[in-house]
């Protein structure tokens, strides 16, 4: 009897699944004039797309909203991101990859942030925790690679 390690992924949705990127517009709802002046308009609210593929290539588009931590995101989705603090930047258990033409758009990383890297084997200038990135509308599309060690492992007995 031997033991495999593998990602589970089955209740994810690949990339494959859709047709074409989703971005959805949900109209502002009509508010009521008050004091006859009608509320400003904000032109509804549009959903991010946040790409996230993991080492065997396989790409899950996310919908995503600003403000939101990309680590969330991924979790919210159902991918199994392991982020074992929750987002207070202690573990590194959320390491991603962020590809060269998307780092620019990123914040610079925080002492703590930076700090945090310096413990992960093998983390290079691509490397950012995920739930120190905050979705923005120009990080619309974003593109990162979870990686392989940030992702909680399920284990199976196979006979053999
Ligand atoms: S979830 Fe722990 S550092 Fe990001």
């Amino acid at each position: 009897m031997s033991i495999e390690t593998f990602i589970d992924t089955r209740s994810s949705r690949p990339a494959e699944a859709f047709e074409r990127p989703r971005r959805h517009v949900i109209p502002a709802v009509e508010a009521p004039l008050q004091n006859g002046v009608s509320p400003p308009d904000d032109g509804g609210t549009s959903f991010l797309t946040l790409n996230v593929r993991l080492h065997d290539g396989s790409l899950f588009k996310c919908e995503a909203a600003e403000g939101f931590r990309v680590m969330e995101l991924i979790r919210a989705y159902g991918l199994p991101i392991k982020a074992e603090c929750g987002g207070a930047c202690v573990c590194a258990t959320c390491h991603v990859r962020v590809p060269e033409a998307w780092r620019a758009l990123l914040p610079a990383p925080s002492d703590e942030e930076l700090a945090r890297l310096d413990e992960v084997p093998g983390a290079d200038d691509s490397s950012r925790l995920a739930c120190q990135i905050e979705m923005t509308d120009a990080l619309d599309g974003l593109e990162l690679v979870l990686d392989r060690d940030s992702l909680v492992p399920q284990t199976i007995w196979v006979a053999g």
